[in-house]
């Protein structure tokens, strides 16, 4: 009978989510990138040089808007980087729908809230530059799970507090780290030692503890870039 019941889970909720998956992975256009950032774009409370407000108008095509670039045989939103405007906001779950983003830059603006667990559904993000906001909360442990092509992941200067997600190690291509100055707490995952291609780290002032061994040790810098 428990194993009857097990089995019906099974069907009545897996088989409706991936089917979700499949709809989505083939219904996404440019149209989803707009719906995205206009999402983005409704969730910034204060733009003081009014720039998005402005130049991310609903009549123009999104690869002419600020910050956005656009790329590949699709013509999908490949860049969003809206660095340095003075932004105060949240980030959406729609962001998770950029499907062909690499580079996400939303560095020195006063972001605040915590990351959507959607940016794990960016499988071709290169560049994740978060650094210098108002984050807070945990990064969410599923986050790492899908960004097999991510080598730089900035996310200092920061409130964000709780443990670093181990499956960070799964991000084989990571070569830029930097974690530092926020509020992680706990032991540095010592599968950070498996990450071959890593030249710089920063994960200083926190409240992380622990030592990483590793053989490729001596090809790191620690330093202070974000
Ligand atoms: C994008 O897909 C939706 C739903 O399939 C469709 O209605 C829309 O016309 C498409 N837009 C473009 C620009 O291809
Ligand atoms: C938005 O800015 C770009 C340059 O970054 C410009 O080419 C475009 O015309 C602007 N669009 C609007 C609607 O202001
Ligand atoms: C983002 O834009 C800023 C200008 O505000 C520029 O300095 C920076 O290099 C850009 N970053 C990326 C990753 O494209
Ligand atoms: C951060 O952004 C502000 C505008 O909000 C700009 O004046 C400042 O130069 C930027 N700082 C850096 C280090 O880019
Ligand atoms: C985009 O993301 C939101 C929230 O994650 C979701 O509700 C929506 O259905 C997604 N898909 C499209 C095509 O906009
Ligand atoms: C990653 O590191 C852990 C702990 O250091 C080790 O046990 C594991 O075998 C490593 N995995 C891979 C795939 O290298």
């Amino acid at each position: 009978m428990e194993r009857n019941l097990s089995l019906c889970f099974v069907l009545v909720f897996l088989v409706p989510f991936s089917t979700l998956s499949f709809v989505d992975a083939e219904v996404t256009n440019i149209s989803t990138d707009k719906q995205a950032l206009l999402a983005l774009k409704a969730r910034i409370s204060d733009d003081p040089s009014n720039i998005l407000t402005k130049n991310w108008s609903t009549t123009t095509s999104v690869c002419s808007w600020t910050g956005i670039a656009c790329a590949g045989r699709h013509h999908r939103v490949t860049t969003l980087n809206i660095s340095n405007l003075g932004l105060t906001g949240t980030l959406p779950p729609q962001l998770g729908n950029l499907s062909f983003l690499a580079t996400l830059a939303i560095r020195n603006n006063s972001f605040y809230g915590s990351l959507p667990e959607e940016l794990a559904h960016l499988q071709r993000l290169k560049h994740l530059r978060l650094s210098v906001n108002r984050l807070s909360g945990e990064l969410p442990e599923s986050i790492f799970d899908n960004l097999p092509h991510l080598e730089l992941l900035y996310l200092s200067y920061n409130m964000l507090q709780g443990k670093l997600p181990s499956t960070l190690s799964k991000c084989k291509k990571l070569q830029y780290l930097s974690l530092g100055v926020n509020y992680f707490t706990g032991a540095i995952p010592k599968e950070i030692g498996n990450l071959t291609q890593l030249k710089r780290m920063y994960l200083g002032n926190n409240k992380l503890r622990g030592t990483i061994y590793t053989p490729f040790l001596l090809n790191w810098e620690i330093s202070s870039h974000f």
